[in-house]
């Protein structure tokens, strides 16, 4: 089953659509490959390069027919996955044989398609640049790189660095940007880069982009601060992320990512449901293209426009938090939106509700305090050093079970982070203990309002509904120091609403 999904934002469109008329809002038409591996079943054993490009190869043939694809269909850049093209669990020893040597910056400019004799061991990167000179676009693509190094460094052991790193070719193959991972995820092949790359660079249908890779989205090096301290307005993010629910899916992420900070971002994630990993797409503030599917094995181009100014003219001068612009921004949209519709803000009549009794249960391995939703229609509160507030009604309802969760804390499972999150989620069964289970589908239509009195600014807002489809909220944002979120109308059952809050210095 495939779910392509075009979510209009209806809290932009509903207050901005006659700024817009007539306006020609510019648009780039843009790429993401979900790819299918091929995996190495035997990356733990060490190989020559011969073997290893031989390989690697059986990946590019398909990204160069993914290319061709996207060129007939108009596409200016395309992006590939993280670990696309050699694949998982190597060690530092048997990954050696699949690095490319990736020139330092003195000696660029470089075409490696045009001048593919002026360094050994770049057939990788000689077979992309090709493919965007045939393609004719921008082509991001994530390989394995090594890079000499002084071998007193304390972090450079045998001569040299063996980074995760992504690539960006220009539409005539030369080489125009390179970011090496920060945020590693238990990669045993590659080094942690002695610091941290700001990585910005222009084209000529857009300016302002960044990147980043997978794991980089949940830090602030330097996802948080290409967007805050470089002005960043798109972000090509090659992933290859495992899937968690209910709060920690691909395309939950990204989404959030993208309306949090007011950016487009442009994701390509691997496709291989035996380990959990789909969820690509093509974001910006107030459109998403989507793809998720566990159902098949095969891999997937997404085509989407993407406005070249992410936020329209006149919001985006400072896509920051620090500065409340944004914040701004979407309490001006909810306000106009909220009296367009104050017919439709019901005060609540009923209220049947059962006592409240809160409960604790583990969601994705962090101790959460959770309040049920007992009633048809009702308010309910959960506080821990902060507080989250909702109230709701059910418009359709079914025998499932909802609560309201808090977590304010340290998470330590499979990386550490700190989190501080409001969350309404539909739980696995009837029981309490069941809460925080990994739900997909839902049956449950709510209108709802939480909100929460957070202590961080950076909360990624989330809304998940059946079948892991993606909605943008009516309205979210900032108002009396409180972070809100409001939905009505929703055509299918909730999975999750959450406020996923980070407060990056606690690490
Ligand atoms: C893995 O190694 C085995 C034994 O060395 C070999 O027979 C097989 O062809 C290798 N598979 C791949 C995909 O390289
Ligand atoms: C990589 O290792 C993990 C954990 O050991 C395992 O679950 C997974 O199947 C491996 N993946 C591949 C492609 O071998
Ligand atoms: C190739 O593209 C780069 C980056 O856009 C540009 O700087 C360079 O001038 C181009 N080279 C040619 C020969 O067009
Ligand atoms: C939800 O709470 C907000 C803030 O207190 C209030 O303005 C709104 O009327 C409430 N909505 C419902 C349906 O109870
Ligand atoms: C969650 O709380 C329970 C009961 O208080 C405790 O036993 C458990 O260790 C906690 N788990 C985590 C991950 O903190
Ligand atoms: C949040 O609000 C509650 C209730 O008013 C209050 O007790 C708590 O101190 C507040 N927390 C923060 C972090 O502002
Ligand atoms: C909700 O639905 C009503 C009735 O169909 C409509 O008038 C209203 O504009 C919708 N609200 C939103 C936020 O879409």
């Amino acid at each position: 089953m495939l779910q392509i999904s075009c979510t209009i934002c209806i809290y932009i469109f509903c207050c901005l659509v006659p700024l817009l008329n007539g306006d020609s809002v510019a648009y780039y038409t843009a790429a993401v490959y979900e790819h299918h591996a091929i995996l190495n079943q035997n990356s733990s054993t060490l190989t020559d390069r011969k073997s290893a490009l031989e390989f690697m190869f059986q990946n590019l043939d398909i990204y160069e027919i993914q290319v061709a694809t996207a060129a007939e269909r108009g596409a200016q850049i395309i992006v590939f996955p993280e670990d696309g093209i050699h694949g998982f669990n190597y060690t530092r020893q048997s990954i050696y044989p699949y690095l490319d040597f990736l020139p330092p910056s003195h000696l660029l400019p470089w075409n490696p398609c045009q001048e593919p004799d002026r360094f050994s061991d770049t057939e990788v990167l000689q077979r992309l640049s090709c493919m965007a000179v045939k393609g004719r676009m921008y082509l991001v693509a994530n390989l394995g790189t090594k890079v000499p190094c002084e071998h007193h460094h304390f972090r450079c052991p045998d001569g040299r660095y063996q980074f995760n790193t992504n690539v960006v070719f220009s539409s005539n193959g030369t080489l125009v940007a390179s970011y090496f991972k920060q945020n590693l995820y238990f990669e045993y092949g590659f080094d942690i880069p002695p610091k941290a790359q700001h990585v910005v660079f222009n084209t000529p249908f857009a300016s302002k982009f960044g990147l980043i890779t997978c794991f980089d989205i949940l830090f602030y090096k330097p996802a948080v601060s290409l967007v805050e301290s470089h002005m960043v307005k798109h972000i090509l993010y090659p992933t290859a992320w495992m899937n968690q629910l209910p709060l920690l899916s691909a395309i939950q992420i990204q989404r959030a990512f993208a309306s949090a900070f007011g950016i487009n971002l442009l994701a390509a994630n691997i496709h291989h449901t035996k380990l959990g990993m789909t969820g690509s797409g093509i974001y910006s503030p107030s459109q998403s293209y989507f793809y998720f599917d566990m159902t098949s094995d095969n891999g997937k181009l997404l085509i989407g426009k993407v406005p070249v100014d992410p936020l329209p003219a006149g919001h985006n001068a400072q896509v920051s938090f620090g500065s409340q612009n944004i914040n701004r921004l979407h309490w001006l949209h909810g306000d106009v939106c909220e009296l367009d519709r104050a017919e439709h803000c019901r005060a609540s009549l009923l209220r049947h509700q059962l006592p409240p009794s809160e409960f604790q249960a583990e969601m994705m391995y962090d101790n959460f305090t959770f309040i049920p939703l007992a009633a048809v229609e009702g308010a309910v509160k959960v506080c821990s050093s902060f507080c989250c507030y909702l109230n709701y009604t059910k418009t359709l309802e079914s025998d499932e079970f909802y609560a309201l969760g808090i977590f304010d804390g340290l998470h330590t499972v499979h990386g550490t982070y700190y989190l501080q999150i409001c969350a309404l989620v539909k739980c696995g069964g009837l029981e309490p203990e069941t809460c925080g289970q990994e739900v997909t589908e839902a049956g449950t239509i709510i209108n709802f309002q939480l909100w929460g009195n957070f202590t961080t600014k950076h909360i990624f807002p989330m809304l998940l509904t059946s079948g892991v489809t993606l909605h943008l909220p009516d309205s979210w944002g900032w108002k009396d120091s409180h972070c809100y979120m409001k939905n009505e109308n929703m055509s299918s059952g909730l999975v999750t609403a959450a406020l996923y809050g980070r407060l990056y210095n606690l690490d």
